[in-house]
């Protein structure tokens, strides 16, 4: 790619695209910023601007607004000139127990991390399709791969998540669209705030960052980062049922 990179960040607030948008800035890029609060919003666009990014486009909007979705990406494209990379980044981590006792909670917690994801990563593969360029990276989760007792609600989504993107990489295949899927472990951000982690399996959300924009830039197909969680989830997805059912982590 040359000249200014043009990335558009869904989720601009979220700490790990802060900490993706940061290494852009660095560079100099063209961003344009999606995410629901608007004062979070302007102090995440001035930080950015200060690091060396041009900001061309704020937006302060609920993502799961689908019928939004299609004219937000439209507005992106024009502020940006095209897309070089879109990043899909919103989430929740929502409570386990609240959901399994309130499926209300279980099903608007589907609504941001799968429903409005997949339809915004949809919206995105059509205009970089008509441009037969771009990188379009997605945070799934590596809890989309084995359901677990404390957090499957959030991983079922996150599984929905990993399968839909594959699924339209497969499509995009030859277009000159390349998909990303972002698998991170645990990673220090607001989300897992008070989730009593132990910290040597929380990543630093600036290292997470920086190999994820080394990911979008080359094009990487499936990351998971830090890269242990490859061989760890590759241990705990083999592991028999009986055995895995008797472990809690
Ligand atoms: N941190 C981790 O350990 C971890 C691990 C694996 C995967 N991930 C995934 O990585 C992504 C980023 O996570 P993070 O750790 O950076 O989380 P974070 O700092 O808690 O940020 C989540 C962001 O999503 C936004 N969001 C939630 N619902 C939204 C909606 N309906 N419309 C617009 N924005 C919405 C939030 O905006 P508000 O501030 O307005 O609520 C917030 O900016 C998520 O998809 C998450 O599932 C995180």
């Amino acid at each position: 790619m040359n000249g200014a990179q043009r990335v558009l960040v869904l989720g601009a607030t979220s700490g790990i695209a802060q900490a993706v948008a940061r290494v852009y800035a660095a560079s100099g890029a063209r961003l344009a910023l999606v995410a629901r609060s608007r004062e979070h919003l302007s102090a995440v666009a001035a930080d950015l601007a200060v690091r060396g990014a041009e900001v061309v486009l704020q937006r302060a909007t609920d993502l799961c607004e689908i019928e939004r979705q299609r004219t937000l990406i439209a507005e992106a494209e024009r502020a940006l000139g095209g897309f070089d990379v879109v990043l899909v980044a919103h989430g929740v981590l929502p409570d386990q127990q609240a959901c399994q006792q309130d499926p209300r909670r279980a099903v608007s917690s589907w609504d941001v991390n799968f429903a409005s994801a997949a339809t915004l990563m949809e919206a995105a593969a059509e205009r970089m399709v008509g441009a037969e360029d771009g990188v379009l990276g997605v945070l799934s989760s590596v809890a989309g791969d084995r359901g677990r007792a404390d957090n499957y609600v959030y991983g079922a989504a996150k599984a929905a998540l990993t399968t839909y993107a594959s699924g339209l990489a497969h499509r995009l295949r030859g277009t000159g669209v390349t998909v990303v899927i972002i698998k991170p472990g645990p990673v220090g951000t607001p989300m897992i705030a008070g989730r009593n982690l132990s910290p040597r399996l929380v990543a630093d959300v600036d290292v997470v960052g920086r190999r994820i924009h080394r990911a979008l830039e080359r094009g990487e197909r499936m990351l998971y980062v830090p890269g242990k969680w490859r061989w760890i989830m590759a241990v705990i997805r083999a592991l028999p049922i009986r055995i895995f059912e008797r472990l809690r982590f």
